[in-house]
């Protein structure tokens, strides 16, 4: 979309979509992560509309399954709520950035609240080119397993999944959790989370994006040429 706005007001502030030194880390060429620093300036309001639209859907309900990642709350579009807005625009942008493209469609956008002992298995995404993460509350840390509630990836074509032979996934990388790191990688590509142990709930948004509504990757197609990235690498 070309109507992307630069700053979006969220309480008394206007925050900035994109610092132009907003560092990005390469992960993997498949896996990049952007760590946004002013995260104290809008999670609050974002948390707060989080559980109250959880509320209004889920009640004293829960999801069927503890694999399915937690309850989801979709649309962040439709939040009524800046703070959404202003993520989501981060969304797009690291999409636009990364790609070297003018447009970015948001295919799904959704909140996924884990509860203790949610999970989610390994899987992927069709029918959009990026999806991405967005760390709005990391949880608790497990004393004992400091790989509770962590997301991370299985997929033969991500080269930090193949540490000792191209083409077997015999390391995983586990994603450092830290609130307000974004992290895009293509949709195909397997991930998954692990049990999440703590008491209080580990809150992540998610989105699906494309250059248009319905595109596809092909698999002979990198998403990123990390040469052409206009950002800065960690
Ligand atoms: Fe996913």
């Amino acid at each position: 979309m070309t109507d992307s706005p630069n700053s979006v007001r969220v309480g008394d502030k206007d925050i900035p979509v994109w610092y132009e030194d907003q560092r990005v880390e390469v992960i993997d060429e498949h896996l990049h992560a952007a760590v946004f620093k002013d995260w104290a300036d809008y999670h609050d309001p974002l948390i707060a509309r989080a559980h109250e639209l959880e509320e209004i859907k889920w009640g004293n309900s829960k999801p069927d399954s503890r694999t399915l990642g937690g309850k989801k709350v979709h649309h962040l579009e439709q939040w009524d709520c800046p703070a959404a807005d202003l993520i989501s625009e981060r969304a797009k942008e690291f999409f636009k950035r990364l790609l070297n493209e003018q447009t970015a469609n948001i295919d799904l956008s959704w909140a996924n609240l884990y509860y203790k002992w949610d999970y989610a298995v390994p899987h992927s995404h069709r029918l959009s080119v990026a999806s991405l993460v967005y760390f709005l509350d990391v949880g608790d840390p497990d004393p004992d397993d400091e790989l509770a509630g962590r997301l991370s990836f299985a997929d033969p074509r991500m080269k930090i999944c193949c540490s000792d032979e191209q083409g077997y996934v015999t390391t995983r990388p586990y994603i450092g959790p830290e609130n307000g790191k974004m992290l895009i990688w293509p949709s195909a590509f397997v991930h998954f989370v692990t049990p999440y142990t703590g008491d209080r709930p580990r809150i992540t948004l998610a989105w699906n994006i494309s250059r248009y509504k319905g595109e596809l990757l092909p698999d002979d197609k990198p998403m990123v040429n990390v040469a052409s990235t206009p950002t800065s690498r960690a």
